[in-house]
């Protein structure tokens, strides 16, 4: 299994820090949570910020973008390089033209569903994308307890078996040591934790309990 620490239940007060903390205990990539207020009831960080932890993480970013404007946030985050830029399924009409975009600047695209969005809607796109993201809570806050969304990840690994092997699948939200097990049995090939490992006293410690 491959671990998304999510720096948004790091301490903001010495973000870098944490960046540099999570890298350093085994982290695969800095999961990057960017709310507009719009499509989410929540704000966190932008461009200019996001530039610091680019700066200090030694692990590709993955930004997660939670806005209305798809194409105006990539336009915004590409020049910082991350690995990933997923988009959600529910925010855009265009999901072809906004993945293409992505890969136009050399970023893998990832494309987002929420809990209560079948993995169907993913039928034509999931050939376009190099990740399939699939939200075990709703978009907005860390902290939030899991939603287990196993029959989810199965019929999303049938989906990418067919249409693109190479796809890979992440699960976010209330990710723990208690069910990383199952999600892996189910297909996930990434977790995202936030709460899980910044809460813990030992980063190293929580980041290898999620390594199943
Ligand atoms: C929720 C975010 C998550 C969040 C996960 O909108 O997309 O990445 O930080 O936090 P935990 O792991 O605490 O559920
Ligand atoms: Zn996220």
């Amino acid at each position: 299994m491959l671990v998304a620490p999510s720096i948004l239940s790091a301490d903001f007060g010495i973000l870098a820090k944490e960046v540099v903390a999570v890298c350093e205990a085994g982290a695969d990539l800095v999961h990057v949570d960017v709310m507009d207020g719009h499509f989410v009831p929540n704000m966190t960080i932008g461009p200019v910020v996001v530039q610091s932890v680019a700066e200090v993480a030694t692990k590709p970013l993955d930004v997660h973008l939670m806005v209305t404007d798809n194409a105006f946030f990539v336009e915004l985050f590409a020049p910082l390089k991350p690995g990933y830029i997923s988009f959600h399924y529910e925010s855009e009409h265009h999901h072809h033209r906004v993945a293409q975009k992505i890969r136009s600047y050399g970023i893998s695209p990832a494309i987002v569903i929420n809990p209560a969005t079948p993995v169907s809607v993913l039928e034509e796109i999931v050939k376009y994308v190099d990740m399939v993201l699939l939200m075990s809570v709703n978009p907005g806050f860390g902290g939030q307890k899991f939603i287990p969304i196993y029959d989810k990840i199965k019929a999303c690994k049938e989906l990418i078996e067919a249409k693109n092997p190479d796809c890979l699948i992440e699960v976010d939200g209330g990710v723990n040591d208690e069910n990383v097990r199952k999600l892996k049995e189910a297909g996930a090939d990434v977790v995202v934790a936030g709460s899980y490992v910044f809460g813990h006293k030992d980063y190293a410690a929580a980041i290898k309990s999620l390594k199943v």
